[in-house]
């Protein structure tokens, strides 16, 4: 009937649950934001930018699974994903508990559309992200295909409050020390984080920044144009639709796996 019911516990098994992987970290980063990280299959290949279903085991034994974009990089030995906690959500209301040790449902079936294969080659790669949306970012910009195929990379990353961007911040920063990317990603990665409800360094909407051109005269970099630029867009639903048609407007096209483009889109998985 349902091959994903849980078995019966044996003391002795390590893993219970069809494909179990288990958490080896839990970071809390404001009481509605959360990361951790999972053991990685050793059969699972991805590539950065994708996302899995993940989950938990719900009280009849049933698997509550929800759509997360993978955001460690394809060669990390282990998974990262980085979540919203919904007090009464169906999967993170539980999921917010997971500490070290316990077993988390990964399905090893990576899909996903924000992937350097469906862009063609450009010059600037632009990632514009709200809330948990830097997830398939925080992917990408640890790979060094990324600065293989780009000169230069910038990351937006938007969102309600200061708190809520410190993810972001802390993956730039810790970036720097990669030995893998540092270097390149010291010379060719821009971050602007922006908040809309609380003051910051920058302030504003990415879209609205974008329309009069402060997110470039800040950068000091050349306002987004068809030629050299391609961009990958992770939010909400009115955020992608709204970006859409911003990048349309300037004559980008979207893109897919077996057609790629100019820019590719995918809304945020929130997690409910
Ligand atoms: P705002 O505070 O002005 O709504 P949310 O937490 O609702 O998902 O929003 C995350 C961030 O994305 C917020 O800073 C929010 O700004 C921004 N945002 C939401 N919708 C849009 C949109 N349609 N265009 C641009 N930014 C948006």
């Amino acid at each position: 009937m349902n091959e994903h019911v849980t078995q019966p516990i044996e003391s002795s098994a390590p893993s219970r649950l069809p494909d179990a992987q288990t958490v080896t970290a839990v970071k809390h980063w404001t009481d509605t934001l959360f990361s951790f990280r999972l053991t990685r299959p050793q059969s699972l290949r991805f590539r950065s930018g994708e996302f899995v279903m993940i989950g938990l085991s719900g009280e009849n034994g049933k698997p509550i699974l929800r759509a997360y974009s993978i955001a460690s990089p394809s060669w990390d030995d282990e998974l990262e994903f980085y979540s919203i906690k919904v007090p009464d959500g169906p999967l993170t209301s539980m999921l917010q508990n997971i500490k070290p040790g316990d077993e988390v449902i990964l399905r090893p079936k990576p899909v996903g559309t924000l992937v350097l294969d469906a862009l063609i080659p450009g010059k600037r790669l632009f990632m514009l992200a709200t809330g948990t949306g830097i997830a398939p970012f925080a992917s990408l910009i640890r790979d060094p295909e990324t600065y293989e195929k780009f000169d230069e990379v910038i990351l937006t990353h938007t969102c309600r409050d200061v708190a809520e961007l410190e993810y972001g911040k802390e993956l730039v920063k810790n970036l720097k020390e990669d030995p893998l990317v540092g270097e390149e990603a010291s010379q060719k990665l821009k971050h602007y984080p922006t908040t809309t409800r609380e003051p910051s360094e920058h302030e504003g909407r990415i879209t609205d920044l974008i329309e009069s051109g402060k997110v470039f005269e800040d950068l000091e970099v050349e306002p987004m144009n068809s030629e050299t630029d391609r961009v990958m867009i992770c939010g909400s639903m009115a955020f992608n639709l709204d970006i859409r048609n911003i990048c349309e407007a300037r004559g980008l096209v979207e893109g897919s796996n077996s057609r790629p483009a100019t820019f590719v889109l995918e809304k945020a998985f929130l997690g409910e």
